[in-house]
């Protein structure tokens, strides 16, 4: 097998080369040579030595099923065998939708939960899940903060995914290099964009997302179609700069990429190819020798065609029921057919027989290189990053708080002039009581109002932890912190405007303390969309689930419904005391009242100036639970922060390990195999597996 391995050095990225995409097609022929000698020089040695440093890994007779909820199961991948070596470039092609992604998330354990899958998968010959952050996998799509620059991405990315024993400067030299490698050096300080906001081209999105992923020069990774959206010297570029990752530090990588419409340059960079049609293999082997393989089944290709167009274009039979397109190219059989005899032909051929045997030595052979777990940064800086990260993406996304921040202004000027000089007299109680509970329901109510943008972190975030960049926990603590700025302004202001314009209890402390429950308020209802974010699948469905917990906790907060009056049975005990409404309502009422007097005018028989305290009210008016004091309030509702913080991380972990427990449940044992294959739905071809 040809190796990748370069035995010569290459030229080290300068400047001069750092335009090489517009010189591009002149530099391709030379570029061709230069790999083709790297491919050729390969030695026997090397080749060992990469294979023990490396990450084998052999799939046999996989199969993967959907579930399709009432309408059965499907098909999608059915037993499909191979291998992947050190320092070779496997490419997985095949029209769209003939499962190379599922391939990949296959091989990668990372199968969405409706999907069942057998067959054995082997690492270095051991049979053992692909732990998080093991390995690198760049997605079909791109997820990235959007409000970065392409720099400050890579940047961060390095930070938290290179070991502590890297200094700052070597992340960042290390950052810098792989972004000229990927060629991004021009678009280096653009904003990468995405709704809302242009920001850099849909190919140089995808290569940022490669950069992330090789900054820790993974030895295996797994690339699904690196090259879609990039022009066709880009791809060759790109796809070199992948295949020869090796060269730096001497590990020979495991690279497992789905690609279509690679042009013949990039067909040349491949080692082996496995090209699938409709969930079968069409052809294992020596990407070189697959034109050969066709022709010999009656399939030469067309003089002057490109090998990898006339390859899929022999096995695509979406467009069969056009009649002008009936046939494959050659135009003499179906398509159907076409694939029909090349899967019959492959399986008979000795091509399969020598992957058999390829399989059977990778998989008896014990490296001894177990899949190590990658050295990260420490939690402590990751947290550091992280909240930096968070900090200046909450500071450019003007949906996340500066809009916030403008309404609640707006709002909060509304609220004080409206009620505006409360003085103490009696109607000025209801009064005092519906700006207190106007506060701490609606303002914070608005709070969800953050939510898309925190949603979209949220899908950043899912990925990264998938590919093993971070943890739950550095995610939640960054978070947490690198909010608390924005919601203490947002508190503060508005807050300020309110208290003194409606002219609330005079003193600090007690503007203090109204200043601290809305605070609290904002950050609990945060962290209640935190967890919704966590459950619920989209922000629509989040917002609406958000919005509906929240209006249920108000109504029985007690100010709507005065706490006696509220049903016994489930409204009481215990929703009035899980909302937080009611500590935020009793803390606030409490604040207010005490220490006021209200003049009550003209009793019927009594004296001319009535007169209650701020404790009768708070007693007999708005029935405050009076044997605790209002720090006991705040406390109960910085306590309530904690733990919604806590089962947001809780769910996040679980989510984690039932995922990984789920998944590891249904890959069943081979004897489930033979049911699968006996699946109704499993084309004729399954009969012959079996
Ligand atoms: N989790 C799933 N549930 C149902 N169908 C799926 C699932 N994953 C993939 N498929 C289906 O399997 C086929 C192959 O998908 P995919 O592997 O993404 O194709 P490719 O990457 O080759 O374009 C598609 O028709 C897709 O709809
Ligand atoms: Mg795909």
């Amino acid at each position: 097998m040809a190796s990748l391995h370069p035995s010569h050095s290459f030229p080290k990225p300068s400047s001069s080369r750092s335009a090489v995409l517009q010189q591009g097609v002149i530099e391709i022929d030379e570029a061709i040579n230069l790999t083709k000698m790297e491919a050729g020089e390969s030695n026997n040695n090397t080749q060992q030595l990469g294979e023990q440093n490396g990450i084998c890994l052999t799939w046999k007779d996989v199969y993967v099923t959907a579930s399709m909820g009432r309408n059965g199961s499907r098909a999608i991948l059915q037993g499909v065998t191979g291998y992947a070596k050190p320092g070779q470039l496997l490419a997985i092609m095949g029209p769209s939708g003939c499962g190379k992604s599922t391939l990949l998330d296959t091989l990668a354990g990372r199968l969405g939960s409706n999907t069942r899958q057998t067959g054995e998968i082997l690492i270095n010959g051991h049979k053992q899940a692909l732990a998080y952050g093991t390995s690198a996998y760049v997605t079909q799509n791109d997820t990235l903060l959007t409000s970065l620059t392409v720099r400050e991405a890579v940047h961060y990315s390095a930070q938290l995914q290179l070991p502590d024993s890297m200094s700052k400067a070597e992340k960042k030299e290390r950052a810098d290099f792989t972004i000229r490698e990927m060629g991004l050096q021009d678009a280096i300080n653009t904003r990468i964009g995405g709704w809302g906001c242009k920001g850099i081209s849909g190919g140089q999105k995808r290569r940022v997302s490669i950069c992330i992923e090789i900054l820790t020069r993974p030895r295996l990774l797994f690339l699904d179609e690196p090259t879609s959206g990039l022009d066709s010297a880009a791809s060759y570029y790109v796809m070199r700069r992948i295949a020869t990752l090796g060269q730096k530090d001497e590990i020979q990588r495991t690279i497992i990429a789905s690609i279509h419409q690679p042009s013949t340059e990039v067909f040349q960079l491949f080692s082996n190819l496995c090209l699938l049609s409709t969930g079968r293999i069409v052809y294992f082997g020596p990407a070189s020798a697959a034109s050969e393989f066709f022709a010999s089944n009656g399939f030469p290709c067309p003089a002057l065609q490109n090998p990898s167009d006339h390859l899929l274009k022999t096995i695509n039979k979406d467009f069969d029921q056009d009649t002008e397109l009936d046939m494959n190219g050659t135009g003499i059989i179906p398509t159907e057919e076409a694939i029909g005899i090349l899967v019959k032909s492959y399986k008979s051929s000795e091509r399969n027989q020598e992957v058999q045997k390829e399989i059977a030595t990778l998989s008896k052979k014990d490296t001894g290189s177990k899949d190590k777990k990658r050295r990260h940064a420490s939690l402590f800086y990751q947290c550091i990053v992280l909240t930096k990260r968070s900090f200046v993406n909450m500071y450019r996304d003007l949906g996340y708080y500066w809009l916030r921040l403008v309404i609640y202004i707006a709002l909060a000027i509304a609220l004080g002039t409206v009620f505006y000089d409360l003085s103490n007299s009696n109607d000025k109680i209801k009064d005092r009581s519906s700006i207190l509970s106007f506060v701490s329901t609606f303002i914070t109510f608005m709070a969800i109002g953050g939510f898309p943008s925190f949603v979209e972190d949220m899908k950043v975030f899912e990925l990264e932890r998938l590919n093993g960049h971070y943890g739950v926990t550095a995610f939640v603590i960054g978070n947490t912190f690198s909010s608390v700025p924005y919601l203490l302004l947002v508190s503060l202001i508005p807050g300020a405007i309110t208290y003194y314009l409606a002219g609330l209890q005079n003193g600090y402390e007690h503007f203090l303390y109204f200043f601290c429950v809305l605070f609290s308020c904002l950050m609990l209802v945060e962290s209640l969309m935190m967890i919704i974010a966590s459950i619920v699948p989209n922000y629509l469905m989040g917002i609406i689930t958000g919005a509906g917990i929240q209006g249920i906790m108000m109504l029985v907060g007690g100010f709507f419904k005065l706490p006696n009056n509220i049903p016994k049975p489930f409204w009481k005990y215990p929703l009035h005391y899980v909302a937080f409404h009611t500590y935020a309502f009793q803390g606030l009422f409490k604040n207010e009242y005490q220490g006021l007097k209200f003049y009550m005018g003209q009793v019927r028989g009594g004296s001319n100036n009535y007169i209650i305290s701020g404790e009768e009210v708070l007693r007999n008016i708005w029935q405050v639970d009076m044997n605790y004091s209002k720090w006991v309030d705040l406390a109960i509702l910085i306590g309530m922060i904690v733990l919604y913080r806590v089962i947001f991380l809780v769910i996040l972990k679980t989510t984690e390990k039932v995922k990984f427990i789920v998944a590891s449940f249904l890959s069943v044992s081979p004897k489930r195999t033979i049911q699968i294959i006996e699946n109704p739905t499993a084309t004729p071809l399954h009969g012959e597996v079996v």
